[in-house]
C-alpha cells in the first residue's frame, strides 16, 4: 500500500467536502464568475491549514459551470474572511450534471441518511435511483480528488505526504476509488473521514440497503473521526455486526481488509476568539431592555425540536402567566434545503404554531414570539447572543450543535445568561454546566424554561465561567490539533487567532 499510518508527515491537507468553502455567482449580464465566503466554524479552521500547507479544496461550487476547466476567480481583494487566501490554483471543482445532483443531494443524501443517521427512520425513503447517483457522484468527486492529489505531488515534491481528508455523509463511498487509484499510480498520500452529523445505533443503520456499502467506504480511510465516543461506538459496532470485522472496542480499532483503521471521538469547536470579539464590538440590537429575550437559532430542519419548543414555550405561558409581558421567545430560522418537501412542510408548520400561539397571547403592548425566517449577519447573530436572558439549543437530535458554543463565547456581560441544551445534541455530552432538557417532554421543557429564567444571579455567574472555560480551550484550532495529531502530522505549529 501506498499510504503509511506511521509516516509522519507535514501537514498538506487535500479536504474533500461536498460544498467548497465559498460558494459562486454568475453575473447575469457579463457571466463572470464571483466568491461569495462563507464564515463557518470549519471553514476558519480548516481553510488556513490548507492556505498555508499548499493544500487543495475539492468540493461542488454550488451553480453550475459552463465545464470543470471553467476558471476559478480569485477572491474579492476586500474579502477578510479565513478562505480570501485560498488561491483559484488551490480549488479544484466539482461539476455535476443538475439531475443527478439532485437525485444525490435532495434524494439520498438528505431524504435518507440525514433522517436515518439522525435516529428518524420513519422520514427517511429508499431509493434505488437516489442510491445509484450517490454511488455516480461519489465516485466523481474521487476521480477529482485523484486529479488533486496529482497536481499537488507535481506541486510539492519535497513536502511530505498529504492527508486526503473526507468530509460527511455527502461522500462517505469516495475513500476506497481513492485509495485504489492512488495505489495504482503511486501517489503517496494518507486518507481521513469526519462525519459531521451522528453516527446511529446499528439498529437503524441497518435499515439502509446498502449499508455495507457504506461500512466499507468509510474503511477505506485510515482514520475515521466521529464528534463524540457515542458515534464512534456505534460505528464500531456496525462494523463487527455488518461486515464481521475484527474490533477492539476500547482502543476504536476496526480491521479490514488487512489493514486497520483507527476510529477517533473529535469533537468540534467553534472559533471562540472571534465570537469573543464579535459581541465586545457588536452594537445593541435588542432596543426592549427590559424585555427577557428567550433565543433560538436554528437552520430550519425538522431535527431542531422546533415545534417542540414552541409548545414548550407555550406551556410555559399557561403554567407561569408572571412571564407573560416580561419575556419573548426569539426565534430566528435560518431557510435550509427548500427543495425537500420536508423542509417545506416543516415552515408551514411553523408558521401556522406562530401564528396560533401569537394569537393567543399577544396583547397591545407585547407578543409572545418573534419570528425571524432569514439569514442573520453574524456581529447582530453575536449582539442577539450577548443580550439574550436564556439560550433554547433544544434538538431532537444533533450531531454536535454550535449554536451553544457561539452563545457561550457571547457572553461577556457581567451576569450572563443561560444554556438550555437537550442531551440528544453531541454538545449536550460536554456542557455539563447547562440546564439539560428532554424537548419530547414538553411540560418539563417549560419547567427547565422557567428555571432558567428564574435562574439567580451567582448560579448564572459560576454555571457560565465554567462553560465559558471549556469552550475557549477546546476552540476550532484544537478540534483541527487534534486532528493533525491523531493523523501523525509532525511540522504542524498553531494555526494562532483566527482572521476577525
Ligand atoms: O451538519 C451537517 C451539514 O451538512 C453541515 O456540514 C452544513 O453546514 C449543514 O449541514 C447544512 O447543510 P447543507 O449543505 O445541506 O445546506
Amino acid at each position: 500500500t501506498v499510504t503509511h499510518a506511521e509516516t509522519p508527515c507535514k501537514g498538506s491537507l487535500i479536504v474533500v467536502s461536498n460544498r467548497l468553502p465559498f460558494v459562486l455567482v454568475r453575473n447575469e449580464e457579463t457571466q463572470s464568475l464571483s466568491r461569495k465566503a462563507s464564515a463557518g466554524g470549519l471553514v476558519t479552521a480548516v481553510a488556513p491549514v490548507v492556505i498555508r500547507g499548499n493544500g487543495l479544496w475539492v468540493g461542488w461550487p454550488g451553480i453550475q459551470l459552463t465545464s470543470e476547466e471553467e476558471p476559478i476567480p480569485e477572491s474579492d481583494p476586500s474579502d477578510q474572511t479565513p478562505t480570501a487566501g485560498l488561491k483559484s490554483s488551490q480549488v479544484v471543482s466539482v461539476n455535476l450534471d443538475p439531475k443527478i445532483f439532485d437525485s444525490y443531494y435532495n434524494g439520498c443524501c438528505n431524504k435518507t441518511f440525514w433522517p436515518l443517521f439522525h435516529s428518524m427512520p420513519g422520514r427517511a425513503t429508499f431509493s434505488s435511483d437516489h442510491w445509484k447517483n450517490y454511488v455516480t457522484v461519489n465516485k466523481h468527486f474521487a476521480k477529482r480528488t485523484i486529479e488533486a492529489l496529482e497536481k499537488h505531488h507535481k506541486n510539492n515534491k519535497s513536502n511530505g505526504t498529504p492527508i486526503v481528508w473526507i468530509h460527511d455523509y455527502h461522500l462517505m463511498l469516495a475513500s476506497n476509488w481513492v485509495r485504489e487509484q492512488a495505489e495504482e499510480r503511486k501517489l503517496e498520500c494518507r486518507m481521513a473521514f469526519f462525519l459531521h452529523i451522528p453516527f446511529p445505533p446499528w439498529d437503524i443503520f441497518r435499515l439502509f440497503p446498502w449499508s455495507d456499502e457504506i461500512l466499507q467506504g468509510m474503511l477505506g480511510c485510515d482514520m475515521v473521526g466521529f464528534h463524540i465516543q457515542d458515534y464512534c461506538l456505534n460505528f464500531v459496532d456496525c462494523c463487527q455486526r455488518n461486515l464481521g470485522c475484527r474490533v477492539d472496542r476500547n482502543n476504536l480499532l476496526v480491521e479490514h481488509g488487512g489493514r486497520t483503521v483507527r476510529v477517533r471521538p473529535l469533537p468540534i469547536g467553534i472559533p471562540y476568539d472571534r465570537f469573543v470579539h464579535l459581541a465586545e464590538t457588536a452594537e445593541k440590537v435588542l432596543k426592549t431592555s427590559k424585555m427577557k429575550i428567550v433565543l433560538g437559532v436554528d437552520r430550519l430542519d425538522y431535527t431542531k425540536g422546533l415545534v417542540n419548543r414552541l409548545q414548550a414555550f407555550e406551556s410555559l405561558l399557561v403554567k407561569y402567566p408572571e412571564h407573560r409581558g416580561k419575556v419573548s421567545l426569539l426565534q430566528i430560522s435560518v431557510p435550509s434545503r427548500t427543495d425537500v418537501k420536508e423542509y417545506r412542510e416543516l415552515k408551514e408548520e411553523v408558521d401556522q404554531l406562530v401564528g396560533r400561539i401569537n394569537g393567543r397571547f399577544t396583547t397591545a403592548n407585547w407578543a409572545p414570539i418573534r419570528y425571524i425566517y432569514d439569514y442573520v449577519g453574524q456581529a447582530e447573530l453575536a449582539a442577539l447572543y450577548r443580550d439574550a436572558a436564556v439560550c433554547l439549543v433544544t434538538p431532537l437530535r444533533d450531531g454536535m450543535n454550535l449554536v451553544a458554543k457561539e452563545f457561550v463565547a457571547c457572553q461577556i456581560n457581567k451576569v450572563p445568561g443561560v444554556l438550555v441544551i437537550s442531551p440528544f445534541a453531541g454538545a449536550g455530552e460536554m456542557m455539563h454546566e447547562a440546564l439539560q432538557c428532554n424537548p419530547y417532554e414538553i411540560d418539563d421543557a417549560a419547567e427547565v424554561i422557567h428555571r432558567a429564567l428564574t435562574m439567580p444571579e451567582d448560579e448564572r455567574i459560576l454555571r457560565m465561567s465554567r462553560l465559558r472555560s471549556r469552550e475557549q480551550e477546546c476552540d476550532v484550532n484544537h478540534w483541527m490539533r487534534t486532528f493533525m495529531k491523531a493523523m501523525g502530522t509532525v511540522e504542524f505549529d498553531d494555526i494562532g487567532t483566527t482572521t476577525m
